[in-house]
């Protein structure tokens, strides 16, 4: 295993070139079972993930590889397996995204039930009523879910839950509903711009979506969709996380690609602690204004702010000059990152889905545990920051989603390296 090695206290200065989304990459590429001929995808980011995605599809059939250019190219080879083994789903929980194509495409599909992750249950539900509402038999056998279907017939679908829409199950919707009969509409359906993207590269492929981006999506159902090029959206994830990065190391970034329109709630937040974010020639620039004030957040379904953010930014505010509270409505228990902060001379009080922050003057470096992909990054940004040295055990972690962090960081000033065990 390795681990990363961070001595704290370098300001960050320089440009950043932001990945592809690993968000918009993973359902896209579960998308090409769907499509005659070959897809070509741009800006599919180098992740663990991906590299994850591309295991499960070769054994659902589907050949891919990157060109000299590092674009992806998957082609259907072989459509009899629509068994996605629980030794891979259970790696990833994206795997799940390939339900609904598997389902549309090869009237069958056999997904293991991802089961528990750190950070806490995630169900299936709704991704197993919105399929079953256009026409599918379930079962479940031996832990996997089987879905069936001679022909998906459109329906009306509301796809809220407890905790407001589901980003991958308005995706497998989508996906099952675009070679279904008729017209879908998709009620509550989750309006994150990686679900834009999937429609966008649906449509292209001869798809007829509409309303992508709001709460009711239209589908209307076609017989047949063709490859085509495609280039994913920059990673408002990464672009967040390197804003903070920017922030509480009293930097200045320019994140090269980054989109502001995809990140409204966040730049809201970072602009009220008092971090400076403008429109740059080749992106998004961040620079702080020193002194950060505290503010109240709760994680929502986009345009809200995003949960794949809030470990990051509590990061921040653990610096801010006064208490903040954080407030999470999407995963409840999502806060494995509190007790590793704490251990860096954070001040955090958990209490239900809430963290009191009372901000402190520093951090102090310390060997810490990673614990889950956005936990990971908040101890890699509160290492830069931290007096002394952090160690960040299981490195594996950040490698599912974020490309070569170390060399992103260590080119704009950040003294970090990953170290084996
Ligand atoms: C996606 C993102 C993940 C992000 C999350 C929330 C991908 C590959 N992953 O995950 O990075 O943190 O959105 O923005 O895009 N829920 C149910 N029943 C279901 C499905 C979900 O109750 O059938 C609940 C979940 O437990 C959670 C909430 O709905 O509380 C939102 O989850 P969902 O949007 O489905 O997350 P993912 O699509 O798995």
């Amino acid at each position: 295993m390795q681990h990363f090695e961070i001595v704290g206290g370098n300001r960050l200065k320089g440009k950043v070139p932001i990945s592809g989304a690993k968000n918009a990459a993973l359902p896209i590429m579960a998308a090409s079972i769907l499509v005659e001929g070959e897809t070509v995808l741009r800006n599919v980011p180098d992740l663990a993930d991906v590299r994850q995605m591309q295991v499960l599809l070769s054994r659902l059939g589907v050949k891919s590889h990157r060109d000299a250019d590092g674009a992806m190219h998957l082609t259907v080879e072989d459509e009899m397996n629509a068994h996605a083994e629980y030794e891979l789903v259970s790696k990833m929980r994206a795997s799940v995204c390939v339900m609904g194509p598997l389902l549309a495409k090869r009237k069958r599909a056999q997904v293991s039930m991802p089961g528990g992750c750190a950070i806490g249950a995630r169900p299936i539900d709704l991704h197993i009523r919105g399929l079953q509402a256009l026409g599918a038999d379930f079962e479940l056998v031996n832990g996997d879910v089987l879905l069936r279907a001679k022909k998906l017939k459109g329906a009306e679908i509301f796809l809220g839950g407890p905790f407001g829409s589901s980003v991958t199950a308005t995706a497998n919707v989508m996906m099952a509903a675009s070679l279904g009969q008729g017209k879908t509409v998709i009620e509550s359906a989750a309006c994150e711009p990686e679900i834009v993207d999937l429609a966008n590269f649906l449509n292209a492929c001869g798809a007829r979506i509409t309303g992508h981006g709001t709460p009711e999506v239209t589908i209307e159902g076609v017989t047949s969709l063709t490859g085509t090029e495609h280039t994913v959206i920059a990673d408002r994830i990464e672009a967040g996380t390197f804003m903070v990065a920017a922030a509480i190391t009293n930097g200045d970034l320019e994140l090269v690609g980054a989109r502001i329109s995809h990140m409204r709630a966040v730049v809201d937040q970072l602009r009220r602690i008092g971090v400076i974010i403008e429109r740059g020639e080749t992106g998004v620039s961040v620079s702080s204004a020193r002194r950060l004030e505290p503010v109240e957040i709760t994680t929502q379904p986009y345009p809200g702010f995003p949960t794949d953010l809030q470990a990051q930014v509590m990061t921040m505010l653990c610096l801010a000059d006064g208490n903040s509270v954080v407030t999470e409505k999407i995963f409840p228990d999502r806060f494995m990152h509190v007790p590793e902060l704490n251990r860096m001379g954070a001040h955090l009080r958990k209490e239900g889905p809430t963290v009191i922050i009372e901000g402190v003057k520093r951090l102090v470096g310390a060997p810490v545990m990673a614990s889950d992909l956005r936990a990971s990054a908040a101890l890699i940004l509160a290492g830069l920051v931290a007096k002394g040295t952090t160690h960040i055990s299981r490195a594996y972690h950040i490698d599912r989603g974020y490309e070569r962090i170390e060399e992103k960081l260590a080119a704009v000033g950040a003294k970090i390296r990953r170290v084996d065990d």
